[in-house]
């Protein structure tokens, strides 16, 4: 006879949370692939990401090409009577910022805490800069394991307010790749520019459509598919995109860079703008 219950058999001690957590190898791995390439990668990415972001945002410069409305999506939306003439689509809501500040200082925050708080990235930033732990089998350094259940970890769990908030964001940059076809001299017209800044928030929609807590919100809760037809249906294709959100994390983070450096490039006069119509 089979039985269900999780309590072991009679005589047989069952294994200390310790025992459990690690078996007795004195050896750091056992792995002989190079395991290490992945986290090291990520190190590297992410490192150079955080980088050219910070300067980006001190630059408080070139984020802006007038004549054909390209606006880079690390400071959209502009909101400080500091920025540039006619890249504040939704106005100057806030007071001129001293030089230290950058412009995008309200925004940034919510881009930084939605990234750093994906699931993805959470596990990609554990095992590459944490070596919590470095990759599977491989035993991390003798810190004390805790999980996320404490500051200033624990505020990983904010992860689907961030998301509420960057989908805000996500419809500005939408905006922002639209009016990128509308130049200043008027009617409609194609650059290199308009179609990097459209790529880029297609890959945008694609990593927030993926996202966890997107998925969740739409069908995680329900207890039967059968009765929300609507809802199943969009679950499944969310599911679908869920299972390809690594990919989608790391192409956005690049044409996001890709994305400004170009608009840095036309707006500094370093490069024209290619323009294929118009
Ligand atoms: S889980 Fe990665 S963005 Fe939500």
């Amino acid at each position: 006879m089979t039985t269900t219950s999780s309590s072991p058999p009679s005589g047989i001690v069952p294994p200390s949370r310790t025992q459990r957590a690690r078996a007795a190898i004195s050896a750091r791995t056992l792995r002989t692939d190079r395991w290490w390439v992945s986290p090291l990668v990520t190190a590297i990415v992410l490192g150079v990401f955080v980088v050219y972001t910070g300067v980006r945002l001190f630059m408080r410069n070139d984020y802006w090409v007038a004549e054909y409305h390209y606006l880079t999506p690390l400071y959209s939306p502009c909101l400080s009577a500091s920025c540039a003439p006619g890249s504040s689509h939704l106005g100057t809501l806030l007071p001129a910022f001293p030089l230290a500040l950058p412009l995008p200082i309200l925004i940034f925050p919510i881009l930084a805490g939605f990234r750093a708080s994906c699931y993805y990235y959470r596990k990609a930033g554990y095992r590459a800069f944490l070596l919590s732990p470095p990759g599977c089998a491989v035993t991390e350094p003798g810190m004390r394991y805790a999980g996320e259940t404490r500051f200033p970890l624990i505020l990983q769990n904010l992860h689907r307010y961030f998301f509420y908030l960057a989908s805000a964001l996500l419809l500005i940059n939408t905006y922002d790749a639209v009016l990128a076809f509308f130049p200043a001299n008027g009617g409609f017209g194609i650059g290199l520019g308009s179609l990097v800044l459209l790529i880029n928030v297609a890959m945008l929609w694609l990593y927030s459509l993926s996202c966890h807590a997107c998925r969740h919100i739409f069908g995680g809760r329900l207890k039967h598919f059968s009765k929300h037809p609507i809802q199943y249906w969009f679950w499944t294709q969310l599911s679908k995109l869920n299972g390809r959100h690594m990919q989608f994390a790391w192409t956005s983070l690049i044409t996001v860079m890709l994305t400004d450096f170009y608009i840095m490039a036309v707006a500094a006069g370093w490069i024209a703008d290619l323009r294929l119509f118009n």
